[in-house]
């Protein structure tokens, strides 16, 4: 029986009906889906899922997966499938492809995410790298099937064609739309055939790519998502060629591997702050520990409090400043709309006033 707790923090115990090897070091895994929770999982195409179990000094681990299948219509039941790649000393990853077997129980929050493309007509772009084929594969997939008026492209990086991931569902989108899907891959360490691209994806060697390949100036949406530094260098690129910072999307996997700017120095911290916040419908007011950021805050009254990667990347833990002023460290998540609407990363906020009031419902 799964605790009251975890269900209010969005969490449910799900099955694991399915475990695929894609690549040497990733696997996609489905889980079973209840009826009376098709609801609560119906996802959009791009958005992802937390998953969590206690490691094994029992502190709680949370990691956040993309959904790679393709999002369910009204009425049809949602097909829950992550893809998982192992991190290099990732506990969570490292448990999903040594030990994660068909019938586990697993601790699975209901999809959440805001890197979503909603089907309708237009021609669509997508710039990826690694994993991040997988939320991508989700909207090209919906897309593709349920408007016949639009059209995708999607630029994939990966190291080599064994580490590829996703090959073969991507090969079939091709089979079954040649008019309107268009692939093509760039593989970092491995020389290619007939004239393709190889090497890495950089800024510089994307302008050039884009501009043979696409109307940049038509597309209707990019979609960006990889390490911090394909992402970093595509928007630049798109950016370069005159491209709407509100035409480009983006999701960034991994921002700790050396790529991503340090977190700003911390300014002026006031030496008392008393933190307010709404959660679920309650509210709470609580003294801020020096150092510690409000979602931690939050935490220690509130084991609902919404999170998953605490690193600034997933956005689950975004809250609206009802009053006074936060300082972010780092936000890989929120668009500079949100942030300019007052949204912010409570995993990444300090207080900079005396009193600072957060809403997470908003
Ligand atoms: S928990 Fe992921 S951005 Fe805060």
């Amino acid at each position: 029986m799964e605790s009251s707790a975890a269900a209010r923090a969005g969490f449910h115990q799900l099955q694991v009906s399915e475990v695929d090897r894609l690549t040497d070091d990733s696997v996609a895994v489905t889980f079973a889906v209840p009826p009376e929770l098709h609801e609560s999982y119906r996802h959009l195409p791009g958005q992802h899922l937390a998953l969590r179990r206690t490691g094994e000094q029992g502190e709680e681990i949370r990691r956040t997966y993309s959904i790679c299948a393709p999002a369910a219509p009204a009425g049809e039941a949602p097909v829950l499938r992550v893809g998982i790649r192992l991190v290099d000393g990732g506990s969570f990853s490292t448990y999903a492809l040594k030990e994660l077997a068909v019938g586990d129980l697993v601790e699975v929050m209901e999809p959440m995410g805001r890197f979503s493309l909603t089907p309708r007509p237009g021609h669509f772009a997508a710039v990826v790298g690694g994993s991040g084929i997988t939320p991508v594969l989700s909207m090209a997939a919906t897309l593709l099937a349920r408007e016949p008026e639009a059209r995708f492209c999607l630029i994939r990086s990966d190291r080599t064609a064994a580490s590829t991931m996703f090959l073969d569902e991507v090969a079939d989108l091709k089979d079954r739309y040649p008019d309107r899907f268009q692939l093509v891959t760039v593989l970092s360490r491995e020389e290619q055939q007939a004239g393709l691209p190889s090497g890495r994806l950089d800024r510089e060697r994307l302008t050039g790519l884009l501009t043979a390949l696409l109307p940049v100036d038509t597309i209707d949406g990019w979609f960006l998502c990889g390490p911090f530094g394909l992402v970093q260098g595509a928007e630049q690129a798109l950016r370069g060629l005159g491209v709407d910072r509100g035409r480009i999307h983006q999701e960034i996997f991994h921002v700790d591997d050396g790529s991503a700017p340090a977190p700003a120095p911390a300014a002026d911290a006031p030496a008392h702050a008393t933190l307010t916040a709404t959660l679920h419908g309650r509210s709470g007011s609580w003294p801020v520990e020096r150092g510690e950021t409000l979602l931690e805050t939050v935490l220690r009254a509130r084991a609902d409090a919404p999170y998953a990667c605490k690193g600034g990347v997933c956005g689950t833990c975004r809250a609206f400043v009802v009053g006074g002023e936060v300082r972010m460290d780092r936000n890989f998540a929120l668009e500079p709309e949100e942030t300019e609407a007052g949204y912010v990363l409570a995993c990444q906020s300090h207080p900079a006033t005396p009193d600072v009031e957060l809403d997470f419902d908003r």
